[in-house]
């Protein structure tokens, strides 16, 4: 459909959002007919409350999301009762707001998607007892989410990917390896057997007081680490790259935080100065940790491509590697898995960096992927629970530790 742009004076070709807000400036109503599906995302599973309205074409009508970084900066870390707090007190507007950016009445919705698994209990309990009554109040279908199926998935809304693919998912709460052999059928490889590698940098962060760098004082953890590694030199510190020995694809990241623990406790030692203040070679620490730890995913990732390939589970002519969480916004990481994948002749694909931490727009297109598959999707809600732990998919990581895998060492040229 072709519209007449009067300001230019030319034909150009809207898109389908276009031509919908078009329509309805004359008050037209197209009805289901026209409309394409559109699925209310609701996201509150651990610090971010995050609302989005997205189409089936992977169209985002409308976001919202209010972070709460700022205030666990502050504490040292997620207070669940804080953070739970902190989602009651924005979800309503959030929703309001990703609704009313959307320019759609609520009863245009086709279904509401909502995290109620894996995360933080009190989180996940605010965002499922709001869609609940929501879901109750419009008489829409409801669509619980797997958090991480979610993170997973998000590379189709932005990219033309098909199943197959490998996914690797690195945040604050996980660290995971897995086969994405469909909307909701997922082989695990491995996983981090304690902390999340992004949990260890926030915690690398505090313990070198980043917070009172000028230049970090607002970033993450692990975005602070990237920003201060830049200036400094990785070679000033040696940290090993954990589990060498273990030819599976799970990860360990709590040992070399407690490596960098001492380490830091020495430095500060050597430059007679107190816990808590600044470090002259905290940028120093910063590029060797993140360089130990781009080592260790590096290596499992590609670990986990050759076993992939070892039982042909990868499309031979276009084999896919998609790595996403807040940890995958990190370009030098990213450049590590470049190396893997270059030699391991695979496509390596990003989702943007606003869409790899946790938003609304990832839980809303999960629900438009199951509305198109027609998995779980549920008109009557009795007896739905959220799920604090649940694992994703189905669990071969021993499998893969058998068939031990001798990875061939590449240069880690960053
Ligand atoms: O996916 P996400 O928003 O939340 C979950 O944990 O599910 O990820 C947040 C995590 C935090 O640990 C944060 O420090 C880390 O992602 N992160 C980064 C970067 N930006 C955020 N880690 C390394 N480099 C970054 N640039
Ligand atoms: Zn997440």
């Amino acid at each position: 459909m072709l519209i007449l742009n009067k300001t230019a004076g030319v034909f150009f070709k809207p898109s389908k959002r276009k031509i919908y807000e078009y329509l309805r400036s004359f008050n037209f109503h197209p009805g289901k007919v026209f409309l394409h599906k559109l699925v209310l995302g609701i996201e509150t599973s651990c610090d971010d409350t995050a609302a989005a309205v997205v189409d089936e074409t992977g169209n985002v009508w409308g976001e919202a999301i209010h972070s709460q970084t700022e205030v666990h900066l502050k504490t040292g870390g997620i207070i669940p009762p804080v953070a739970q707090q902190l989602h009651r007190e924005n979800i309503q507007r959030i929703v309001q707001e990703a609704l009313s950016v959307s320019k759609i009445s609520p009863s245009e919705l086709s279904a509401i998607a909502t995290t109620i698994k894996p995360g933080l209990a009190l989180s996940l309990g605010v965002g499922l007892s709001f869609s609940l009554q929501l879901v109750d109040q419009l008489k829409k279908p409801f669509i619980p989410i797997h958090h991480m199926e979610a993170h997973a998935l998000t590379i189709r809304l932005t990219n033309k990917v098909e199943f197959p693919f490998l996914v690797l998912l690195i945040s604050g709460g996980h660290c995971l390896l897995a086969l994405v052999r469909g909307v909701s059928d997922f082989l695990l490889l491995g996983k981090s057997l304690d902390i999340a590698p992004g949990d260890m940098l926030d915690k690398v962060a505090r313990r070198l007081s980043l917070i009172k760098h000028p230049e970090c004082s607002t970033m993450s953890g692990g975005k602070a680490i990237e920003h201060l590694a830049k200036q400094g030199n990785k070679l000033h510190f040696d940290f090993k790259p954990p589990m060498q020995r273990a030819k599976n694809c799970d990860f360990s990241f709590s040992g070399l935080q407690h490596v960098v623990d001492k380490t830091i406790t020495q430095k500060e030692k050597e430059e007679g100065i107190e816990k808590g203040q600044l470090l002259s070679s905290a940028a120093d620490i910063a590029a060797a940790v993140q360089h130990t730890t781009a080592c260790h995913i590096a290596k499992r990732t590609h670990r986990a491509i050759l076993f992939c390939k070892q039982r042909n589970f990868l499309s031979e002519s276009n084999a896919v590697l998609v790595v996403s969480g807040g940890v995958a916004s990190n370009l030098y990481i990213r450049k590590a898995l470049e190396i893997v994948t270059n030699a391991t002749q695979c496509t390596l694909l990003c989702p943007p960096p606003r869409l790899c931490t946790d938003n609304g727009v990832m839980i809303a297109w999960n629900g438009i992927e199951r509305l198109r598959a027609g998995l779980g999707i549920l008109y009557d809600t009795e007896g739905i629970r959220y799920e604090p732990k649940c694992p994703l998919g189905v669990d071969i990581s021993k499998e893969v530790g058998e068939a031990a895998i001798k990875v061939p060492p590449l240069k880690m040229k960053i």
